[in-house]
């Protein structure tokens, strides 16, 4: 109950002390409100500026992927080392602890798996985001493909606008093509698209060449995928790269959940993107801690 008597009067105004001002340390993201800025500081770490990822929604449109059968015994248990998991729905519901209390970077389109054609999907219900307490909206964008790229796009439009509207950043992913090669051309091309139509967050591939190219082109964060399964230090090798030229983090998955020690892979995947550690000290962790892990 408000008192309305015997309150000690309030003096401490800081007369001619400037109110603090922070800045936002994501790049493109200054000028965001602050339910989203809120959002983005649970998935990167204000600290170092960056992210790991660990993307396991492979099985919306791979099925049962390799690593990922049973999700309870090779996800659940690498939950805790992520800054962030990426996941559609059903793994929420089925496989991840709620108790887990990590951000998480929804898959919010769905549609046509690798039997058919890629590419032709839906968005889901903002509602149903908002009730599983998402912190990002994923979306596939066909850049260049020549069926979907529309739908594709329409797709991160509507999700842009609706994770404005509740606060929710847009991760925007860029789908490579069939015809289509991933060199800097062609990722910074769709990157830059993604950005340009409202993504908060770009998720794309290294590429070998000029990856500093796709980073500068696009105004906000790069996270990379990892793509197919590499041998773990050239996995290594490839996250260093990318951080060294301006990516903001992996969101990583079959490199991480089918290596040979998936969580000292993760450890290892810190220990660059968080530490600035280098390829050899980060791939000693990994086989320090798979050794003593046998
Ligand atoms: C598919 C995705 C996947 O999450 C993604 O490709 C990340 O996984 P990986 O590191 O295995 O490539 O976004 O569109």
């Amino acid at each position: 109950m408000a008192d309305r008597e015997g309150n000690i009067d309030p003096k401490d105004f800081g007369i001619g002390i400037p109110q603090k001002s922070e800045g936002f340390f994501l790049k493109g993201n200054s000028h965001v409100e602050w339910g989203m800025k809120s959002r983005l500081s649970r998935i990167f770490d204000p600290k170092s500026g960056h992210s790991v990822m660990l993307a396991f929604d492979h099985g919306f449109i791979m099925g049962p992927t390799s690593g990922l059968e049973r999700m309870d015994l090779t996800i659940t248990p690498l939950i805790p080392y992520s800054d962030c998991i990426m996941c559609t729905r059903g793994a929420l519901r089925t496989i991840v602890p709620p108790t887990c209390n990590k951000p998480i970077s929804y898959r919010f389109d769905a549609g046509t798996s690798i039997l058919t054609e890629l590419n032709d999907q839906c968005i889901q219900d903002i509602e149903e985001a908002i009730r599983l307490n998402v912190s990002m909206l994923a979306v596939m964008a066909a850049i260049g493909d020549p069926e979907h790229e529309g739908i594709t796009i329409r797709n991160l439009t509507k999700t842009v606008d609706l994770g404005t509207k509740y606060g929710i950043p847009t991760l925007g992913v860029t789908a490579v093509g069939k015809n289509l090669v991933r060199d800097s051309r062609y990722l910074s091309l769709a990157s830059r698209i993604c950005a340009e139509n409202g993504a908060n967050v770009i998720k794309t591939y290294f590429c070998e060449e000029k990856f500093e190219q796709v980073t500068n082109a696009v105004p906000v964060p790069i996270v990379i995928a990892g793509g197919k399964k590499l041998p773990e230090r050239d996995a290594l090798a490839m996250a260093y790269r990318a951080i060294d030229q301006g990516a903001a983090g992996v969101d990583m998955g079959r490199n991480i959940f089918q290596a040979e020690c998936p969580i000292g892979m993760i450890l290892a995947v810190r220990a660059i993107v968080h530490e600035n550690k280098s390829v050899d000290e980060a791939f000693e962790m990994y086989e320090t801690y798979k050794n003593e892990h046998k």
